[in-house]
This record gives structure tokens, sequence and C-alpha cells, in this order.
């Protein structure tokens, strides 16, 4: 396939179009035409637009690259097997983890590449998309091409690279999520939503086996990690990488609910804050990743803190406390959250789980569009002067982001919780009871074996 417009011998329309000639390429069987804009290559097909890499040369592999890494399946991962792997470790297994990430990733990125050029060119060619689109473009080249890691001086150059990557794909989600805001009128929103799911679910993944490898590689760095000595192998360590063995629904819960609560202290007129009880089996603990199980529990108690404070805010008695409840199951850990917070404005019901569609998307457009102006990522969007303190293995992409400002609405935060609560098999349901409250049912699955749900080929080719 030709990807220079030097290549491409056809004529240009009068928007710009070149038109392709009988012996231009041919995709899928379909005759192509090329687009040039904001220095980027188009190719149209009727229905969709794939774009090439503007600094392609000559030289460069051709772009089958890409259909031979989306052909690759992902191999994915259980909690259980992420801890086992790295309970006793060697170098062997650090080796052998960071190969695995070496050749996961551009699988993984490739199949979201896929998902991107197979939306209709005048979705695709939004700038915001487009950016995330080069982010993966740029991350894919650079991750296929590394070697296989042999030693450990590979593996530190190969860690590098990794942090980089993650840093550098922190603008993802506000880009993603103003792109389908504003693509919402060419596109069937359930369709949008699929597609921002699909790229949400899969940038968990590449984030988790990412985020995890580094941990190895920092606890068999640490001073305390000997690793040819079983004896002093720590099998109690309560972390293994980023994955906590103990996690405890009653000190999660108390945890995130302070810091609701101190915030809207710190960000509402409201003397009246209301109270966080939490009853039922107290003592339920289970393996998960720590600021996953963070960040949904504190949204949670984030919209419920928040609507209790709205309904009660002329009010002299003091506001009714949230009760949570923590039921454990052989297989699950169930958390039901209850306010008294008035219940879900009817209107906004029906979009509560998208991210593309519903009344408010204005509002949170506007908001959206003050992420990157204030700090281009959405982990830094802190209320001023307040502290955070990192609560996972590294300073995680979630913890900040639960302090972000209040009045700050994006309307992401339950459709990014149900991401992530399915992600490890889990589930999250909100009942509303109109004008009485909310109750927020959240389930994780205990066992930590069940493989992470990434998407599969299926689900791929819905998109
Ligand atoms: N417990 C609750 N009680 C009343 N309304 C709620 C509750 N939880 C959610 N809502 C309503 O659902 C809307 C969507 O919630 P969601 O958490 O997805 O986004 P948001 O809170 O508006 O913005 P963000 O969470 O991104 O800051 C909220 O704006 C609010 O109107
Ligand atoms: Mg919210």
């Amino acid at each position: 396939m030709a990807h220079r417009p030097s290549t491409c011998k056809g004529t240009k329309s009068s928007e710009g179009l070149i038109q392709a000639s009988n012996k231009l390429p041919r995709l899928h069987g379909a005759q192509c035409s090329y687009v040039q804009e904001a220095g980027r290559l188009f190719v149209v097909l009727p229905n969709h637009a794939f774009i090439l890499h503007p600094n392609r040369h000559h030289g460069d592999p051709p772009p089958q690259w890409m259909s031979i890494w989306v052909e690759r399946p992902i191999r994915p991962i259980s909690l259980r097997q992420l801890t086992f792997f790295g309970r006793t470790l060697t170098e062997p297994r650090l080796i052998s983890s960071a190969n695995y990430v070496r050749t996961e990733l551009p699988t993984r990125l490739a199949h979201r590449l896929r998902d991107i050029q197979q939306l209709p060119y005048v979705v695709v060619s939004n700038p915001h998309l487009s950016l995330v689109y080069e982010l993966y473009y740029k991350a894919f080249e650079r991750f296929r091409v590394i070697p296989e890691i042999c030693s450990l001086d590979d593996n530190d150059r190969f860690c590098d690279v990794l942090k980089e990557m993650l840093k550098e794909h922190l603008v993802v989600i506000p880009n993603l999520a103003t792109g389908v805001l504003e693509c919402r009128e060419l596109f069937p929103p359930d369709e949008m939503d699929r597609f921002m799911n699909t790229l949400l679910r899969a940038r968990i993944s590449r984030r988790v086996i990412a985020e995890q490898h580094l941990a190895l590689t920092d606890t068999f760095n640490s001073p305390w990690h000997f690793p040819d000595s079983h004896e002093r192998t720590d099998m109690n360590a309560d972390f293994v990488g980023e994955v906590f063995l103990k996690c405890n629904a009653r000190e999660v819960i108390e945890r995130c609910g302070k810091v609701a609560q101190d915030l809207m202290r710190q960000t509402t007129q409201s003397p009246q804050i209301p109270t966080i009880n939490v009853q039922g089996h107290l003592n339920a603990t289970f393996p998960y990743i720590l600021s996953h199980l963070e960040y949904i529990v504190g949204e949670l108690l984030r919209n419920s803190v928040q609507a209790v404070i709205e309904k009660y805010h002329d009010s002299s008695a003091p506001p009714p406390p949230i009760q949570v409840l923590i039921c454990e199951t052989p297989q699950h850990v169930i958390m039901r959250i209850s306010d008294q917070g008035g219940g879900i404005p009817r209107e906004i019901l029906p979009y509560l789980w998208s991210f593309s569609k519903g009344p408010r998307t204005q509002t949170r457009l506007e908001n959206l569009g003050r992420v990157p102006a204030m700090a281009a990522t959405m982990q830094e969007l802190k209320v001023s002067g307040r502290k955070t303190e990192p609560v996972g293995y590294h300073e995680g992409s979630l913890d900040s982001l639960t302090s972000r400002p209040p009045n700050l609405r994006l309307g992401m935060g339950l459709p990014m919780s149900r991401v992530y609560a399915e992600y490890w098999a889990g589930s999250l349901e909100l009942h509303s009871l109109e004008g009485y409250g909310v109750d927020a049912f959240l389930q994780i699955s205990k066992l930590g074996n069940k493989n992470e749900q990434v998407t599969t080929r299926a689900a791929i080719d819905a998109v």
C-alpha cells in the first residue's frame, strides 16, 4: 500500500481530495482515495479513513506490520497469575516478565489502532481522537522494534521506555472524552460508547501490565530483596508488585470516605458533611489493585456525599449518614453504598453510563475544555494547596484524579468506575429511588482467579 502523497497518482478535487486511479491500491477490495489534513495523510474508503503516519519513509516496513500484530491474540492475565509470578522473584522471572510486556504491549496497541482506523473519517479526523491515535501509533512503533530482553541492563532500559510511555499517555483520557463528545452527532451514541469502553479497558490493561512490571523491577532492585534465598523471599508480603493481597473493604471505604469528606469541606461552604457508617463483614479481604478499588469507591462516595450536601444545604438538621454495607460470599465481596441525597435526576438516568450522550453534554465539554488548559492531564487537576498522598506502589494515575475539584463535573465518574469494576470481572449497578436516594452495588470477584476482561476479537470487530 502506498503511504506517501508522491506515490498517489490521483487528481486533486476541489475539496482537497485526491481521487485514486485504477492503479492505486485497493483496501478490503474497495477503491480508495486520499486526503491530507493538518499534516496527516488519510486513506479514505467509502465509510472509513485510515490515518497514515506523516513521518513515514520509503525504507519503513510496510503497513502489513499492523495486520501481523492485529492477528496476534492477546494473552490476558489474572490477579492470581500476577501474584504468583512476582512472589518468588528471580532474574529469569523478571526478564520473562519484561518480554511478556514487550510483546504484549504492541499487540494490544495494534488492536486499538485498528479500532480507531475503523471509525468513519469524520470521526477519526477529530483533533482529539487523532492525537490519541498518534500517541498510540508512536508507542506501537517504539515497542514493536524493541529486541528481546536478555539482561538486567536491557530491562532497565526497557523500564525507562515504559515509564516514558505511561507519562506521555496521561493526556489520553481527557482527549478521548472530549473527542467522543465532540463527535456525538457523527456516530451512533451506542457505538461511540462501545468504542470508548473498549479503548478505556485496553488502556487499563496496558497500564496494569506495564506498572506491574515496573513494580516488580523496583522490588527486585530494592535492598530488601534477596532473589537467591528462598527463606528470605517474603511469602507474606502484602504487595506483589501492584497487587495488594490484603485489600480490606472497610479500610478502603473509610479512607476514600475521608478524602471525599475533606474535599467537600474544603470546597463547599456547607458546614454539614454527612458521616459514613460502615457495617457488615468488616474483615473481608481480597487481592486487588488498590488504586483501582480506591478509584471506584472514591467516585461512588464522592457522588453520594455531594448529593447529600446539595439536598441538605439549607437544612439546619444534620444530614442523614451514608450507609455502607459489606457482604462477603465465597466468591465475591459486595459493597452497597446507600445515601439519601434525593436520587438521580430523572432526565439523566438513561444516560448515566454513557460517555457520549445526555442532556449535560455541553457543560461537560466546557469542563473538559478546562482540563488541557489547566494542566494537560486530568491527573494534575487538584484542588489547589491540597497535598495528595500516593496510594499505590507508584504515583498512580488515579489517586490525584480523585482529588479534582468537585464543581468540575466531567460525567465520567460512573462510566469509568464501571469499566474498572468490570475489568477484574466485577460489576457496578445503581438503583435510584426518586426523591429519596441512591443505592450503589459494587461486586468484586474475591478469589483473584478471573482473567482481566480485555476486549475479545469479536468485540473489536463489532466496533
Ligand atoms: N448518589 C447520587 N445521588 C444523586 N445523584 C447522583 C448520584 N450519583 C450520581 N448522580 C448523578 O449522576 C450524574 C453522573 O454521575 P458521574 O459520577 O458519572 O458524573 P459527575 O459526578 O457528574 O462528574 P464526575 O464524576 O466526572 O466528576 C451526576 O452528575 C449526578 O447528577
Ligand atoms: Mg461523579
